[in-house]
């Protein structure tokens, strides 16, 4: 055993070492702590320290509110005070700009407040079983899931009885290399302001390895014991089809309740299936949409084009405050549900196409729009994307932005098609981990 003590943060949030100049790298080991630590073979031919215990534990340690920290990738800034996370985040995210970095808008609820939580089955070379997330730096292996500061109760009373009821059958995880065995994974949502809950088993599409009505009744019948007192619960199966030469695709089937969850954001009520995209935290993304639209100061004629809209949030709740919204979204899922919501919620002037993005959007190049709204996956945007935004220079630009490292890329080629960045305001949707969510708004400069 080696002591060593933390002088830095990485990028991951671990606590990193030195010794005789070289960086060891300490899961849970907080900056200022002195540590002891059994030390392990690390990535590139550095170190890593396993935690064994704590010699001086930092004040900014607090009390952990799950067992699993020191292997799940999960939250890795659990057990800080959230104080210091949002100074970490913030230091973290003014290294990425020039620009200057509003301070964060912090979260009021830091624990239980994902919507949405993936858990995958597995099994190892004993074939013993496991259900629950991947361990951080594994290769895909999965722990015995016990509990989980981010995510509600029953979304792990529901995974420890489906992981029970799976334990007495003989059905097998399935494995990737091979395309074989049929579980893959649970997955449960909610509607933070609507309690409706959604179980969704993810099976192999492979026919081998298909599960019979009983054992599809089984899963069910594990779910609804676990949720009695659910007043609305709907249950899934996903299949997922993958097949040599075929692109990967998915199907479903309904086997309980609504087809849909419903959630409530700014006053305006979504319809969420399966498959759709959603802001995974209800509460801080209400936040995140009206900052942005009042950093936006939208005008009541401006006619708005909301591109990667998912289920159409953005751009519905935007609605009131301007004449027009036209978006794209890539999945076709999604987009029933955006027209659901545009139905629902009596919109005029909303409308939402499938496309995806890199070659739709040419197709609106000269349709005159005030407004272009950008909320793309952490990848950020395509270059024939930027190129398209150059020709139509619209007004101004809202970024909204789950990867602030991909944003300041894209910030450099938006400032190269002639664009400056007015403000950047990061949003914390995301407590105990490093993740945040960034608005930029860009306005065309006058040449
Ligand atoms: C970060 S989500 C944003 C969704 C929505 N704006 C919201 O606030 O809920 C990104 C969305 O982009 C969609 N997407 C991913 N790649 C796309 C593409 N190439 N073209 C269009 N949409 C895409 C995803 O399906 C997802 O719904």
């Amino acid at each position: 055993m080696e002591q060593c003590v933390i002088e830095k943060w990485t990028e991951k949030g671990h606590g990193r070492a030195f010794q005789q100049g070289k960086a060891i790298d300490i899961k849970g080991a907080f900056v200022g702590e002195t540590v002891q630590v059994d030390l392990k073979k690390g990535k590139r031919g550095g170190k890593k320290g396993i935690l064994k215990s704590i010699l001086n534990p930092s004040v900014e340690r607090v009390l952990k509110k799950c067992s699993h920290t020191l292997i799940c990738g999960g939250c890795n800034l659990h057990g800080l005070s959230y104080d210091s996370q949002v100074q970490m985040k913030q230091k973290n995210v003014e290294k990425l700009f020039s620009q200057p970095v509003q301070p964060i808008l912090t979260a009021q609820e830091p624990f239980y407040y994902r919507n949405k939580m993936e858990f995958s089955f597995s099994q190892d070379k004993d074939k013993k079983k496991y259900l629950g997330l991947v361990e951080e730096e594994s290769r895909g292996k999965v722990f015995e899931q016990k509990d989980c500061a981010l995510c509600p109760e029953w979304m792990i009373t529901t995974l420890k009885s489906v992981f029970d009821h799976w334990c007495g059958t003989s059905l097998d995880a399935y494995y990737l290399h091979t395309n074989t065995g049929s579980l893959r994974t649970l997955t449960c949502r909610v509607g933070v302001n609507t309690a409706d809950r959604m179980v969704i088993l993810g099976l192999s599409g492979n026919p081998m390895f298909a599960l019979s009505f009983e054992e599809l009744e089984g899963f069910k019948e594990a779910i609804l014991n676990a949720n009695k007192g659910c007043k609305n619960l709907s249950v899934f199966v996903v299949l997922t089809h993958v097949e040599k030469g075929v692109p990967t695709y998915t199907s479903e089937m309904h086997l309980f309740g609504k087809d849909h969850i419903s959630e409530v954001l700014c006053g305006k009520t979504f319809y969420i299936s399966p498959q759709s995209f959603f802001q995974p935290n209800p509460k801080q993304a209400e936040l995140l949409y009206k900052t942005a639209f009042d950093l936006l100061q939208p005008k009541p004629s401006d006619s708005v084009l909301d591109l990667y809209c998912g289920v159409g949030s953005i751009g519905i709740c935007l609605k009131e405050r301007v004449h027009k919204v036209v978006g794209i979204e890539l999945n076709r899922y999604a987009v029933c549900d955006a027209k659901r919501n545009i139905s629902i919620n009596n919109l005029e002037n909303v409308e939402v196409t499938v496309g995806d993005v890199k070659d739709s959007l040419a197709q609106h190049k000269d349709t005159p729009f005030d407004i272009i709204i950008l909320d793309p996956p952490r990848a950020g945007l395509d270059e024939q994307v930027i190129r398209t935004l150059q020709q139509m220079r619209v007004e101004k630009i809202l970024y909204i932005s789950c990867n602030p490292k991909s944003l300041s890329r894209d910030l450099v080629f938006l400032e190269n098609c002639g664009y400056a960045v007015e403000i950047l305001q990061p949003v914390d949707q995301f407590p105990q981990t490093l993740h945040l969510e960034m608005i930029a708004l860009f306005k065309l400069k006058n040449n």
